[in-house]
C-alpha cells in the first residue's frame, strides 16, 4: 500500500475502509483505483452565478484525462464560487468564507494533491488561501480570459468600458439602444474579464508565484489550449505528489518578491495588494504594505493592457504571454525559484519567451511608463497606509492639495452627487467613508466613485478620490483606496468634514489632512461608532473577525495553516 494520505480511507482493511470505499463505488469507479494511487482532488469553482468560471467543468474533463493518464485518480468537487458581478453586497464579503470552504474540503477529503480551477477575481485568491492552509502538493489551471470585447469596430474591455459607457450615457455621448447592444459585445465568450482587471491579475500572480505551469495565464478561456493546459496540469499534479512538491516549498518569500514585481510590470490591480498579503499569512511569509512599494514601485510598466493601456489580454496572448514579461524581468526577479514545474523561472521560460508584438509587451529598457508600481501613501490620513495605483492615475493630480467633499456612506453618495446644487469643482478631494472592510461590510469597489454630472458636462474626467473602499482592477483614475485603519472603527478618515483641506503627494508618499492635531483630538472625543446591524449569521463573524486592509482583510483566526492531518475517522 501507498504511503499517500489517501490511504488513510481508501487502503483500510477494517470496516472504516468499507465505508470509504464502498459509496464511491456507487459511481462506477473500478476497484484498482483504490489500490493506493495519487487521488487528485480538483477543486472547482465553477457555477452558472459566476459566469467567468461557467467553462471550468469542461476544463475539470480535461484535467482528468491527465490525471488518469498518470496513473491518478481524480475526484472533482465543488466549493463555493464567488462571482464579481451578481453577489451582493460585494464578492470580496465571501473570500474568507470560500477559503474555509476550500480549506475544510482538502483537509477533510481523502485527496493527496490538489488542483484548483480558477477565474473570476475572488476564486483564485479564496482557493489559494484555503489550500495553502492544508499545504498538499497543488497546481493551478486559470480558467482564462474571455475573448476581446469588440463594439462597433472597436475593442472593449470587461468593466473599463463599462465605466466610460456609464459616464456617455450620463452625458448624452451614447444612447440606451447602443448601450443595450454593447452589453454582448463585450462579453462574448466564456472566460473572466480580458482586461489586466483582478482576474487577470490573480492569473499572472499564480504564474509569477510558480504555482501554475509556465504560460498558463494569457491563454483565452475558450483556446484549444487551455484544454491542453489543463490537461498537462492534470499530468504534472500527479508527478508533484509522488515528488511531495507542496505548496509551502513553492510559496516562498522569494516567490512572493517575484510576484511583487511582476504584478507591478503588468500593471495589475490594486486587489493585488490585499490578496497576496492574505496568501503570504497563511504560509506564514511576513509581507508588509511597505514591501510592494519598495519591492515594486519602481519596476516599469511593460504590458500597453487597459485599464493602463490600450490592448487585452488575447492580445497580450498572441505577443508571448507572462513568459516575455518574466524574460524581461529576469534580473529583477528570483529566477532560481521553484515552481509546479520542478524546474526555476529560468529553466520553464527558456524556449518560450519571444514578444511578437512590441506594441503589446515592451522591452525592460524602454518600457512604456518607467515606475507603474502601486504606491503606498502615508500620513495622519492612513496611518497604517493606503494605496494607489500611478499608471491609472492622471500626472496632473498626483500632487494634489484640494478642498473635501465628504460622503459618509455610499447611499449618501449616490443621493446628492449628481444633485447641481452640490458645492463641488474639479479641484476638490471626493472623500467616501464607511467602505472598508468593517463598514460596508466588505470592502466593495466602490473606491473609483463616478464624477459628478455637472463636472463630467464640463469635460472633468478624473478628481481625486479618497476611500477605505477598494476598486475593480479595471478601472482607472487617481483613486486613494484601502485607507487603514478604516472609518468605520475610527481612523482619521471618520473625521474628515466638508471644507477640510487634504493633501495628497504620490512622489512623497503622502496623504495628509491639514486640521491641526488639537482639532482632530477634539473631533475624535466626538467621535461615535456605529452599532453594527450585523448581529447573525456569517456577517456577524465578518464584522467582529476581519483584519484591516493592511493585513490582507484575512479573518484574525485564519492566518497560518493547520496542516492536512486529520486524525479521527468519520464512523
Ligand atoms: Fe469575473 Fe471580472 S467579473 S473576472
Ligand atoms: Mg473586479
Amino acid at each position: 500500500m501507498s504511503t499517500f494520505r489517501s490511504a488513510d480511507w481508501f487502503g483500510k482493511k477494517d470496516k472504516m475502509g468499507f465505508i470509504y470505499r464502498s459509496w464511491m463505488k456507487n459511481q462506477g469507479f473500478p476497484e484498482d483505483l483504490f489500490d493506493g494511487r495519487p487521488v487528485i482532488g480538483i477543486c472547482n469553482t465553477w457555477s452558472e452565478l459566476t459566469p467567468c468560471n461557467a467553462h471550468l467543468r469542461d476544463i475539470a474533463a480535461a484535467v482528468k484525462r491527465g490525471v488518469y493518464e498518470a496513473g491518478g485518480f481524480p475526484v472533482e468537487f465543488p466549493i463555493m464560487s464567488l462571482g464579481e458581478t451578481l453577489l451582493k453586497p460585494t464578492a470580496m464579503l465571501f473570500r474568507n468564507l470560500a477559503s474555509m470552504d476550500a480549506e475544510e474540503s482538502i483537509r477533510g477529503n481523502p485527496v493527496d494533491g490538489v488542483v484548483l480551477l480558477t477565474g473570476c477575481d475572488k476564486t483564485t485568491p479564496s482557493t489559494l488561501m484555503g489550500a495553502a492552509s492544508v499545504d498538499l502538493p497543488t497546481i493551478v489551471v486559470p480558467g482564462g480570459p474571455m475573448l476581446n470585447g469588440r463594439f462597433q469596430g472597436q475593442q472593449i474591455g470587461s468593466g473599463t468600458h463599462v465605466w466610460k459607457f456609464a459616464d456617455d450615457m450620463k452625458t448624452g455621448k451614447m444612447t440606451p439602444k447602443d448601450y443595450l447592444f454593447a452589453e454582448s459585445c463585450m462579453s462574448r465568450s466564456a472566460g473572466h474579464c480580458m482586461t489586466m482587471g483582478t482576474a487577470s491579475t490573480m492569473a499572472c500572480m499564480v504564474e509569477a508565484l510558480g504555482m501554475s505551469l509556465s504560460g498558463a495565464a494569457a491563454i483565452p478561456a475558450v483556446d484549444s489550449r487551455k484544454k491542453v493546459l489543463a490537461h498537462l496540469s492534470g499530468r504534472r499534479i500527479v508527478e508533484m505528489v509522488k515528488e511531495d512538491l507542496k505548496m509551502s516549498k513553492i510559496l516562498t518569500r522569494a516567490a512572493f518578491e517575484n510576484a511583487i514585481r511582476v504584478n507591478a510590470a503588468v500593471g495589475g490591480s490594486t486587489n493585488f495588494i490585499i490578496h497576496l498579503t492574505a496568501i503570504a499569512g497563511r504560509v506564514g511569509v511576513d509581507l508588509h504594505l511597505e514591501d510592494f512599494d519598495r519591492l515594486g514601485s519602481h519596476v516599469p510598466l511593460l504590458l500597453n493592457l487597459m485599464p493602463s493601456g490600450k490592448y487585452l489580454m488575447e492580445d497580450f496572448y498572441y505577443a508571448g504571454g507572462l513568459p516575455v514579461i518574466i524574460n524581461e524581468l529576469r534580473d529583477q526577479l528570483h529566477m532560481d525559484a521553484i515552481t509546479v514545474t520542478g524546474k526555476t523561472h529560468a529553466e520553464n521560460i527558456q524556449d518560450t519567451c519571444t514578444c511578437y508584438n512590441a506594441d503589446v509587451i515592451y522591452p525592460y529598457k524602454q518600457p512604456l511608463i518607467a515606475e507603474a508600481g502601486i504606491a503606498v501613501l502615508k500620513g495622519n490620513l492612513a496611518e497604517n497606509g493606503a494605496v494607489i495605483k500611478p499608471s491609472a492615475a492622471t500626472p496632473a493630480l498626483m500632487q494634489h492639495r484640494g478642498r473635501a467633499v465628504v460622503f459618509e456612506t455610499i447611499e449618501d453618495y449616490h443621493a446628492r452627487i449628481d444633485d447641481p446644487a452640490l458645492d463641488i469643482d474639479e479641484t476638490c478631494v471626493m472623500v467616501l467613508k464607511n467602505v472598508g472592510p468593517v463598514g460596508y461590510p466588505g470592502m466593495p469597489e466602490v473606491g473609483n466613485m463616478a464624477l459628478p454630472k455637472k463636472l463630467l458636462d464640463k469635460g472633468v474626467t478624473d478628481m481625486v478620490r479618497i476611500s477605505d473602499g477598494r476598486m475593480s482592477g479595471t478601472a482607472y483614475g487617481t483613486v486613494v483606496l484601502h485607507v487603514s485603519p478604516e472609518s468605520a472603527i475610527g481612523g482619521t478618515l471618520a473625521l474628515v468634514e466638508n471644507g477640510d483641506f487634504i493633501e495628497l503627494d504620490v512622489a512623497g508618499r503622502r496623504l495628509h489632512l491639514d486640521v491641526p492635531e488639537q482639532e482632530l483630538q477634539q473631533r475624535k472625543a466626538c467621535w461615535q461608532q456605529t452599532e453594527t446591524p450585523y448581529d447573525r449569521g456569517y456577517a456577524s463573524l465578518y464584522v467582529r473577525h476581519v483584519l484591516q486592509a493592511d493585513k490582507g482583510a484575512d479573518f484574525d483566526f485564519l492566518t497560518g495553516h493547520s496542516g492536512a492531518e486529520v486524525s479521527r475517522d468519520s464512523h
